[in-house]
């Protein structure tokens, strides 16, 4: 049966993939150098194992859990990182570079258990907890939301939808004599369940003010649906931070002043609340296992495997590594291959796209198409898309793609699905991550890169 569907899929895609490349610069099958391409794709294929990635994943999102970038735990992630690449064999480098102050919330449970929220830096920023009954209100624009006995209680309440309805939200809750405010997080834009946010107070109130990711409000609802509950809220900002790559260099079996670089980065932060396992441990964890197999091999160009800092705060860490770059080191680099969410599994994300900034073709997107071809796996894709360590390289004129795992609507292509739980606290191995997805990413992603940095440089075969 399932043999039966994988054959159908094939052939639908040899065919689909003759059309969109027919002219495409990666053969499908023979390369010009005279090696089998689907016996250097086995190389990568039946060695990749993607329980050793998800293991990775694992470390990171449950050992350590959210990385946000230039805290603590991101710091944690690094080593984490280098020590994996070192153990392989590679030689490692920090790059350090400055970030943002972070303002991060702590809500504590009498059982132990605590959760990561963002606190309004206009709030009260305090690691002097304040503790109090939770209180749910709907609404709250109207001060006649609030109970009579929602003085020294910690509300909760769905936030409005915008800056200046949330302000009178919280004002309410002052007014009312809330101990505290959370806000819950509204449907993000992206369809997705919301993420945990920095409520941005024009003014200074004097109680904490926090932003819930929408499931974290829901859990709340339903604890209170049991009895009481009682929670402490307390925060931190965190000031001249410094945020990280990690990055690890595979020599080319020769030099010569011809010799291209090419690039494997994944980020390896994630948003604040958030255990990022698919965003973006997933990444991260292919990388390292493609690290690991790609070790036993001679290739011909220079590699590098990068873990980028700071990715949700703007692209930080690419940007920062591109910036460092000459122009004569810009132009050597042939080849960027970013996995970002390579492992979701999430029914309607059914396609492995590789997403250029603009839409066109390149290198990475054409070697890895074709490598889906020669292994019959139907899944890649390539597509348009920005938001991620792509584009800083892509606007320095450096050919680089984004690999990650959507569904996008032929009929409509500005409508797209991405898992629900992206960006928020269920962003976990249980409620987001797919073996199966990141085989199939480890495999095209693996023989793609393979088919790139194994090539003979042209002008040692003068
Ligand atoms: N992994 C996402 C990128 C992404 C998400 C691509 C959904 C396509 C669909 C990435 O980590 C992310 O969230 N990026 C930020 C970029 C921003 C901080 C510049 C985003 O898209 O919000
Ligand atoms: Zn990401």
């Amino acid at each position: 049966m399932v043999l039966r569907k994988q054959g159908v899929k094939v052939a639908a895609s040899l065919l689909a993939l003759t059309m969109a490349f027919g002219s495409a610069s990666y053969a499908t099958s023979e390369p010009a150098n005279g090696k089998s391409g689907y016996s250097q794709d086995q190389k990568v294929v039946a060695r990749v194992d993607a329980e050793r990635a998800i293991e990775h994943v694992r470390y990171l999102s449950e050992e350590i859990g959210p990385r946000p970038g230039g805290l603590h735990a991101e710091k944690e992630s690094a080593e984490y990182i280098a020590n994996v690449l070192k153990s392989y064999g590679y030689e490692v480098e920090y790059q350090y570079f400055p970030v943002a102050d972070q303002y991060i919330a702590d809500v504590a449970f009498a059982d132990g258990t605590s959760w990561q929220m963002a606190a309004a830096p206009n709030g009260k920023v305090s690691k002097e907890a304040v503790s109090g009954e939770v209180l749910f209100v709907e609404g709250g624009t109207n001060l006649a939301d609030f109970p009579a006995d929602t003085a020294g209680k910690i509300v909760v309440m769905p936030r409005a939808s915008s800056t200046a309805a949330y302000r009178t939200q919280v004002d309410n809750a002052v007014q009312a004599g809330a101990a505290g405010v959370i806000l819950q997080s509204l449907v993000g834009s992206r369809g997705n369940y919301g993420q945990t946010f920095n409520p941005n107070l024009a003014a200074p109130v004097d109680i904490p003010v926090f932003g819930a990711a929408y499931i974290q409000g829901e859990w709340l609802k339903e604890k209170l649906a049991e009895g009481p509950v009682e929670i402490s809220l307390s925060s931190e900002q965190f000031s001249d931070l410094e945020s990280v790559n990690v990055i690890a260099t595979k020599a080319p079996k020769q030099k010569n002043k011809d010799t291209k670089e090419v690039i494997l980065g994944a980020h390896h932060d994630s948003v604040v609340g958030a255990p990022g396992a698919n965003d973006n441990a997933s990444g991260v964890g292919l990388m390292l296992e493609l690290a690991r197999v790609y070790k036993g091999y001679n290739t011909d160009k220079e590699l590098k495997f990068i873990a980028f800092g700071s990715e949700e705060r703007g692209l930080l860490g690419a940007r920062y590594y591109v910036d460092q770059l000459t122009q004569e080191q810009r132009d050597n680099i042939e080849a960027v291959f970013v996995p970002d969410m390579v492992a979701t599994n999430y029914g309607p994300a059914k396609n492995l796209y590789a997403m250029t900034s603009n839409g066109s073709n390149n290198i990475v997107t054409d070697s890895t198409v074709a490598a889906g071809a020669r292994l019959g796996n139907s899944d890649i894709l390539p597509g348009k898309f920005g938001s991620s360590d792509h584009v800083p390289f892509h606007n320095a004129g450096i050919p680089a793609a984004l690999f990650i795992w959507m569904g996008i609507d032929s009929w409509d292509p500005l409508v797209y699905h991405i898992e629900k739980v992206y960006h928020t606290p269920q962003d976990t191995i249980e409620d987001n991550i797919s073996p199966e997805r990141m085989k199939s990413a480890l495999d095209i992603i693996g023989a793609g890169l393979f088919d790139v940095v194994r090539k003979d440089v042209p002008a040692l075969n003068k």
